[in-house]
């Protein structure tokens, strides 16, 4: 795994562009005022350093170390600390540390879903957001990017599902066909499911 993506990343570009993904730029706002935010599966860093810049405290995670570099390279050109952890998620074990996690496009297989939305929650204070953007399954029929294995796909229902369970109130979860314009990897109409979720006291 570590490897595919490490290939993908060796390019001396930005696959995902320069820009923050629209969803998370657009919803800026909502995690305005925290303080620390973790960006989960952050590959190259274009939200690490968007928020970055914004004044807030960020740590990247990925699995990928070429990933890694190139955001770290980025953030010193541009005089950002951001705090790197190279791991996989499934080796991350959170605690109520970020005031916001923010996730696009990790792509992981369907038994390891749930554990996204699991940790992303263990990892908020209570009150905290969770801004997610990930590729629903209705992908497979698009050619804007993604990966062309369902298993690594999101179903709506699913997400709908997990997060009855999870101590959150829902503030949005959609499917929606959107136009993607990141760098050279996301290109043109895709299907997507956009989460936002608050942390709620968990009762005991
Ligand atoms: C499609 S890229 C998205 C990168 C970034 N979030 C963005 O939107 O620009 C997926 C990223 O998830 C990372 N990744 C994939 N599986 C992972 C895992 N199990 N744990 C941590 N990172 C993972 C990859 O290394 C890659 O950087």
């Amino acid at each position: 795994m570590q490897e595919v993506w490490n290939a993908k990343f060796q390019s001396k570009e930005r696959l995902y562009g320069y820009a923050p993904n629209n969803f998370i730029k657009d919803n800026f706002e909502l995690i305005a005022q925290a303080k620390t935010v973790m960006c989960l599966g952050e590959g190259e860093g274009r939200n690490a350093i968007y928020l970055a810049e914004k004044g807030l405290e960020i740590e990247a995670l990925d699995a990928s170390d070429v990933a890694l570099f190139k955001l770290r390279k980025w953030a010193k050109e541009y005089y950002l600390d951001i705090k790197i952890r190279h791991t996989l998620i499934q080796y991350w074990t959170p605690t109520p540390t970020y005031d916001a996690v923010v996730c696009t496009y990790l792509h992981l297989f369907k038994k390891d879903q749930k554990m996204l939305f699991e940790k992303a929650l263990l990892a908020l204070h209570v009150g905290g957001i969770f801004i997610a953007e990930l590729f629903s399954e209705s992908q497979i029929n698009f050619s804007s990017g993604g990966p062309k294995n369902i298993a690594l796909l999101y179903d709506f229902n699913d997400i709908l599902d997990m997060v009855k369970s999870l101590p959150c109130e829902v503030l949005k979860l959609s499917q929606e066909v959107i136009f993607l314009d990141e760098g050279t990897s996301h290109q043109g109409k895709g299907s997507v499911i956009r989460v936002i979720l608050k942390k709620k006291q968990i009762a005991i």
